[in-house]
């Protein structure tokens, strides 16, 4: 038996190591923090008084405080006596294999190793190290992690049945919704939807079909409202009324397969980039990157608020 998880380390305290230590110290746990970036404890610290005051509004855990956060800009001594590392350092496979390997020979066989990276698989940074890769996971959090409760979880050939569990039980402890892959592949679940989806927004783009603004419009007031509430299978349920997917499929499969062949593979060039850069110059209306922010996550606690009603959450 292993005891439970109260001591986190976060090695890597940009964007998603900021956040996860927000998320981390609001459900009452000991967090002690790692970069080596100049300023980059003054930056943490300032991240959660910011996200602080929408967590109270989602609830902290009765012992939680920002008092118990440490940081050390030293590798070792953050991560003295972690029950769990969450790593979130650089997504480049030289940088983890190496920051795997250091971890492995500095931390006991019981202390799980979870990285946030986005599209690099377990299998690929496990391999190197010599003594206990069987406790490196991938736990995969969307931005921000401190409001999104999306954790992907999944293992390389070399980790345990244990450490996925254990990483699983952690995660909802924290009032996370974890999905478990059953097999590595890059950009894991979540990334490959949204690569899918951007795929044919700038196809649509680049063939003048559609302006950035109106292709954005055309998801947050359209389809992902809804995805906000259930996934596209069981949304299609519906609309196949009382019949549900199957009658769905029975009426709809020839024009999907035919609007799948006609799906655009565009390719990134400058040129694009540039004219996706513009349209989204043109959407922001001059709104600054701290407005929109807040905006996001004003939006986002309501919407949170009424998914963790007991009715929609299964
Ligand atoms: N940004 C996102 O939306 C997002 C979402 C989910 C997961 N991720 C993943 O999270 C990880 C971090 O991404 P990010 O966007 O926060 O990047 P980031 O550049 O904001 O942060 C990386 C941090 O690592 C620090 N760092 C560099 N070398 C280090 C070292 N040797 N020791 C300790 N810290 C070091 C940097 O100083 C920086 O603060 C990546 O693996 C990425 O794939 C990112």
């Amino acid at each position: 038996m292993t005891s439970p998880i109260k001591r986190v380390a976060i090695v890597g305290t940009g964007v998603i190591g900021a956040s996860w230590a927000a998320a981390f110290l609001a459900s009452g746990l000991d967090v002690s923090a790692n970069d080596v970036a100049p300023g980059a404890e003054v930056r943490l610290r300032k991240y959660i008084s910011e996200a602080w005051p929408a967590l109270e509004q989602l609830g902290l855990a009765k012992d939680a405080s920002r008092e118990r956060l440490t940081f050390s800009g030293d590798l070792e001594t953050a991560v003295k006596s972690a029950d769990l590392v969450q790593e979130n350092g650089p997504e480049k496979i030289e940088f983890k294999r190496g920051l795997y390997e250091h971890l492995d020979a500095l931390l006991d066989a019981n202390v799980i190793i979870a990285s946030s990276s986005s599209g690099l698989t377990m299998g690929s940074i496990q391999s190197a190290c010599t003594k206990h890769p069987e406790r490196c996971v991938i736990g995969h959090p969307f931005n921000p992690p401190h409001l999104i409760p999306l954790v992907e979880i999944v293992g390389g050939a070399l980790t345990s049945e244990d450490t996925i569990e254990r990483a699983t039980r952690f995660y909802r402890s924290l009032g996370k919704k974890t999905i478990r892959l059953r097999k590595e592949v890059p950009g894991h679940v979540a990334n490959r939807l949204q690569a899918a989806l951007f795929r044919e927004v700038v196809h649509l783009i680049a063939e003048g079909v559609v302006s950035v603004e109106d292709a954005d419009a055309a998801v947050s007031w359209g389809p992902g409202l809804r995805w906000g509430v259930m996934g596209p299978t069981m949304l299609f349920n519906l609309g196949g009324g009382e019949g549900g997917i199957a009658h769905f499929l029975e009426q709809f499969t020839g024009p999907m397969n035919a609007l799948w062949s006609a799906l655009g593979s565009p390719v990134l060039t400058p040129e694009l980039c540039a004219m996706i850069a513009q349209g989204a110059t043109e959407e922001l209306h001059n709104r600054p990157f701290a407005q929109l922010v807040s905006e996001r996550d004003e939006v986002l606690l309501g919407l949170l608020a009424l998914r963790n009603q007991e009715f929609v959450a299964p």
